[in-house]
This record gives C-alpha cells, structure tokens and sequence, in this order.
C-alpha cells in the first residue's frame, strides 16, 4: 500500500516497504502495555525492558515501534499505564537503539506547542536516518488532559485544533522562509524551522481517530489511519476498511494506510492459549481500571458505542480492546491472512510478557507469515 508521499519516504521508513502485512508494537513505553491485569509476567516500565522489546522487534523486521501517550494512571490495582515515559525523548533514544524499524511519537496536540513538536520530531527523524513517525492523538482521558490546567475541549473542537496544529507544524517542516500563522488558535510570528526533516515532504503520520469525526480527520490527514473493529469477523473488517479507504479516496483524493490493534496469546494448543486468556483477564484482570476506562472513553470519545463498550470490557483488559490473535501459530496466521484479505495492510500487536511472547512470535508466527506471501524475512543488522 502506498501513499502520494511514498515515492520520497519510501527509501528511509519502512512504512512505505512493500510488504503486504505489517508489524507494530504497541505500547511498549507505558506500565502494563496494553493489558489491564495483574498475572506475572506483565509490563514494567524500565529502560531495559522497553529498549530489549524495541531491539528484538527490530531485529525481526516490525515496521513500526508505537508508545502510547499517557500522563496518567487508570487506578484500580495496576495503575494501569500509570507509569509511563514521555514519548517523544523516548523514540530519540529508541532511534538510536534500533536499527530499521519505523520508530513513533505520539503527540496530545493540547499538550505540545506545534513549534516544540515540530522540531522534536524533525530532531528524531535524523537521528533515525529518516525512519520516524508521528501518531497525532486529540486526547481523551480528561484527568490526564486536566493536569495540564485546562479544561478538556468539546470532542468535535478538539479535530479542528488538531488540524491546526498540524497545518503549523507541516508549515515548519516545508516552508524556507519566515512566516506569520494567525488562526483561531495559534498566532505565529516569523516561523523558522531548520534543518527540514530527512523525509521529505515531512514524516510520516499517523492518526487512530475512531468517531466520524476522527476517521474522518484520518482519512485527511493521514499516512497511516485504524479502524476499531467491534466484531470479529472477515465481513465486519472488511466493511470498516472499504469504509475508510473510500472516505480518503472519494473525498480527499488519498491512498491511505488502514491497520488495527491486536492483542495475542499464542500457546502450542488453542485450549492452552484460551484458558491463559481467560486467567489474566477473569481471573487477574483489573476490572476496578477498566471501570475507569471505559466510563471516561464513553463520555469522552464518540469511537464506540456504550453498548459495545460494556461488552468490550474484557477486550479492553486483554489488550486495549483489540483483535484476539488467540490460539496457535498456525491460528493467529490465519486471522492475519483474513485481516489482511479484508484489506487491511497491518496491526500493532500487544501481549501480557512482551519480553516472552514477543520472540515466540518472530520464531513460531512470523516464518507463517512468511510462507502464505504476507512478509519478506527480514534482514538482522
Ligand atoms: C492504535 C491506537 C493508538 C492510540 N494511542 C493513543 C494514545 O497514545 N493516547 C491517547 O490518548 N489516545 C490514543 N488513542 C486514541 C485515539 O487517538 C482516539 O482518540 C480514540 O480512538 C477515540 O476516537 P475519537 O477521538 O475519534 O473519539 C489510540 C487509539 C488507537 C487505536
């Protein structure tokens, strides 16, 4: 899948690479990644750790290294994400740890002053050769927003702050001489911006607005957009993914990116990959945090419906309420062959032991991958 800016970033970021499915790592930055449970094994946020699980993807040829933006803990008795490292020092140091993979930052725009954001991003885009991206996130956990000592803005707003923050920062990133920006939100006197990013126009974006708005503010504005999927099965990716693509082709002339989340438990037996599932969710999990979440995620974002988020309670504990990839290699393969015959080109994988699981992906699921014609075999450096 290609965007109309690959032909320029295709050399550096691997996002641009042609393979047909795509790897990420999602939240290896933040205390528990993105599991809501107390069963051994879970997330701690240490250097070491969040370098080892970064390293090893690299190694196996993931595309994209992506934290997540958190500045405050869910309660319950994980805290979840409650401790957590700032993203972007965190992908300047991951850059230069790592060695091919695409390395993120994830942005709340009311957090970031464009012209700050602008040049750290600009900053880690060289550090890592032109491999860096930028995940635009609009925020929605109010407490953590509220610390900031601004009330939260109205959902719909929040996009169109959104968008002009990014036309400042892409204005920063492209434009040779001074300028003055005065719109509803930000004033810019002179604006100067060297060096320009390695990757040209500018780095590559991400966006996983799931409301109207916010899907449509992907399709817009984004390299690389998501879609949340409330069920589960071929049909229903495949009518969020058309949904999607065609919002960007139609109206905005666009070739996006459309990826999801995952989670996965991988076990030699679908009977042991399922009784584990439901030990660290029924049996660990953190239903005081989810409570939390999901009562916050319902007033806050428009991205799933209250009725969906009820039921999605135990998917939110398993991983941040994305795709089960539950079972044996040869299982999760096959989900990731539907998912990507459903059209989409990748997802961001989390599990309960990054550490464990990660490598017994890249040794039991990737050769899979592989084999069915979804992925080269990477090259270790
Ligand atoms: C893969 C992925 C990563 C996300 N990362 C963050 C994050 O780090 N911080 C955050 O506050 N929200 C994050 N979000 C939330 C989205 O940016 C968005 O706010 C949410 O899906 C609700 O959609 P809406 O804003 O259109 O209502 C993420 C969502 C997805 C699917």
């Amino acid at each position: 899948m290609s965007t109309q800016f690959a032909d320029s970033r295709v050399r550096t970021n691997p996002l641009f690479n042609d393979n047909r499915f795509k790897l990420g790592i999602f939240g290896p930055n933040v205390s528990n990644g993105c599991a809501m449970t107390l069963a051994e094994g879970r997330l701690e946020t240490t250097w070491p750790n969040t370098r080892a699980i970064c390293t090893a993807a690299d190694q196996a040829g993931f595309e994209a290294l992506v934290p997540v933006a958190r500045w405050k803990g869910f309660g319950g008795p994980t805290n979840f994400n409650g401790s957590c490292f700032e993203t972007y020092t965190w992908a300047a140091a991951i850059a230069e740890a790592t060695r091919q993979a695409g390395v993120f930052s994830t942005s709340h725009v009311p957090t970031v002053h464009p012209i700050m954001a602008a040049k750290q991003a600009t900053t880690i885009d060289h550090v890592s050769s032109g491999r860096f991206a930028l995940n635009i996130v609009c925020g929605w956990f109010q407490p953590e927003l509220e610390m900031f000592g601004a009330p939260i803005m109205e959902h719909d707003v929040r996009y169109d702050y959104a968008t002009e923050w990014l036309d400042v920062v892409k204005r920063l990133w492209t434009t040779e001489d001074e300028f003055d920006y005065e719109g509803r939100f930000f004033k810019i006197d002179k604006g100067f911006h060297e060096p320009k990013p390695i990757q040209q126009p500018f780095p590559a974006i991400m966006n996983a607005g799931g409301s109207p708005v916010g899907q449509r503010w992907a399709a817009k504005h984004a390299d690389m957009a998501f879609v949340a999927l409330e069920k589960h099965d071929f049909e229903t990716a495949q009518a969020r993914v058309g949904a999607l693509r065609g919002l960007a082709r139609d109206d905005y002339g666009r070739d996006i990116q459309v990826w999801n989340s995952s989670y996965v438990v991988c076990r030699p037996t679908e009977k042991e990959a399922v009784d584990y599932l439901n030990y660290y969710v029924r049996e660990k999990g953190d239903w005081e945090a989810v409570e939390n979440l999901t009562r916050i995620f319902g007033m806050q974002s428009l991205a799933l419906p209250k009725e969906v988020l009820e039921e999605f309670k135990f998917h939110f504990i398993a991983g941040w309420s994305g795709f089960p990839l539950v079972g044996t290699p040869e299982q999760i393969a096959d989900r990731i062959l539907m998912l990507s015959r459903a059209g989409i080109d990748g997802t961001v994988l989390s599990w309960v032991n990054y550490q464990e699981e990660l490598p017994q992906f890249v040794a039991e699921v990737l050769p899979l991958l592989e084999q069915a014609g979804l992925r080269k075999p990477a090259q270790p450096t």
